[in-house]
């Protein structure tokens, strides 16, 4: 049912944890089920990700999308990680079973509330960056 990135990014997660005084924070989640994702970001003087962590209380597939959007963000500027859509994510992971797709929303929606949260802290607009709900 999930693919071999699936299943070694869900037991060997990568960039779990949180960073102290980060440059911006997001936190999303389902509503319905209660799930909650949250993503730090810490960003550097040019714009560029220097490092991201994420906690979950999710599944599996939750887990793992984290995982691998944290470390497809690292690096990246803000405009580059503002790519790193859910659909980016799971393609990155080999896919994801049709059920599993809401939960890689959680991920994308994490980095844009806190790239949202960065961009108020330092009173910037970031072109293509609406919101969080
Ligand atoms: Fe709840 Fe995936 S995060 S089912
Ligand atoms: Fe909550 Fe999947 S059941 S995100």
């Amino acid at each position: 049912m999930y693919s071999e990135k699936v299943m070694d990014h869900f037991q060997n997660p990568r960039n779990v944890g949180e960073i102290e005084n980060a440059s911006g924070v997001g936190t999303v989640g389902n509503a319905k089920c209660g799930d909650i994702m949250r993503i730090y970001l810490d960003i550097d003087d040019n714009q560029i990700i220097q490092d991201c962590k994420f906690k979950t209380f999710g599944c599996g597939a939750a887990v793992a999308t984290s995982s691998m959007a944290t470390e497809l963000v690292k690096g990246k500027t803000i405009e580059e990680a503002l790519k790193v859509t859910n659909k980016a994510v799971m393609e990155a992971l080999d896919g994801l079973p049709p059920v599993k797709v809401h939960c890689s929303l959680l991920a994308e929606e994490a980095i844009h509330a806190a790239l949202w949260d960065y961009a108020e802290k330092h009173g910037i607009k970031i072109e293509g960056l609406s919101k969080p709900k």
